[in-house]
């Protein structure tokens, strides 16, 4: 069985981005799984979480760790988290069976010094939510681009991501206009004009809302909860534990 290879001795990918977001989720896994008491462990969405499934499948893999690696149980925040953990030879469970997680990893789209985070990139934001929110331990996993120098919204332009029930989304993004003050609040859209909205893992719709930069993501995230209409928002509040970024010299920040 193959023992864990040290993240010092990894041979480099073809491109830097990958190498940076693979040290990160990497590090978070060595640094934050305790094999022998860990054992329900969230996995999120997205390109770096990718690599947090990958280093856990190589504690699975290594003699020293199999047995305990062998009972995980890991939650998925969607389609692609629960495909990752099932290609990395990890049983998948339910978190109507695990309500409470031991510790969760994913990935973020920007994060401020507060560890306030936007998610929802990728549409996987209320399973993201739910299982963050259930985590007593929750890591985010992200490369250099992702950590804000300033307010949310200072790097990620596309907007706070936002879950919609279908039937209420130009309701919602009218309110998210003329009542919260969103520049502009967008349903997104599939591949081609023809392909219509994005359809979420629970059938909703996405809104992507551009407050500019967010002073108070606290109030802002209240503020759209309340709209009728809103299922969660991509804003992850006073969740997050420890975030890493992955920088492109192959060192990580931890904040
Ligand atoms: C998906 C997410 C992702 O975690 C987020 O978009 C980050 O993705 P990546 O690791 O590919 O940068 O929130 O809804």
């Amino acid at each position: 069985m193959a023992p864990i290879p040290s993240v010092e001795d990894l041979p480099h990918l073809a491109n830097p981005l990958e190498d940076a977001k693979r040290t990160a989720a990497y590090r978070a896994v060595d640094e934050n799984l305790n094999v022998e008491t860990h054992k329900i462990i969230g996995i999120g969405s997205g390109s770096t979480v990718v690599y947090v499934a990958e280093r856990i499948g190589q504690y699975l893999l290594d003699d020293k760790y199999t047995k305990f690696v062998s009972k995980f149980i890991c939650i998925p925040t969607g389609f692609q988290s629960r495909k990752l953990i099932l290609d990395n030879g990890l049983q998948l469970g339910s978190i109507e069976q695990h309500p409470v997680i031991d510790i969760a990893f994913d990935g973020a789209d920007e994060v401020d010094a507060n560890l306030q985070l936007i998610k929802g990139g990728g549409a996987c934001q209320f399973q993201e939510k739910l299982v963050s929110t259930s985590s007593k331990l929750f890591i985010v996993v992200a490369d250099y681009r992702k950590k804000s120098p300033h307010y949310l919204g200072t790097n990620w332009k596309q907007g706070v991501p936002i879950e919609v029930v279908p039937s209420a989304y130009v309701r919602v993004a009218h309110d998210l206009e003329n009542l919260l003050g969103a520049k502009k609040a967008v349903v997104r859209q599939g591949g081609s004009a023809k392909a219509g909205p994005i359809v979420t893992d629970n059938n909703n719709f996405i809104i992507d809302a551009d407050f500019g930069e967010i002073e108070d993501p606290k109030k802002l995230n209240i503020d759209i909860k309340l709209l009728v209409g809103v299922v969660e928002t991509g804003l992850f509040i006073d969740n997050a534990e420890k975030a890493y970024f992955g920088n492109s010299d192959g060192s990580v920040e931890v904040q």
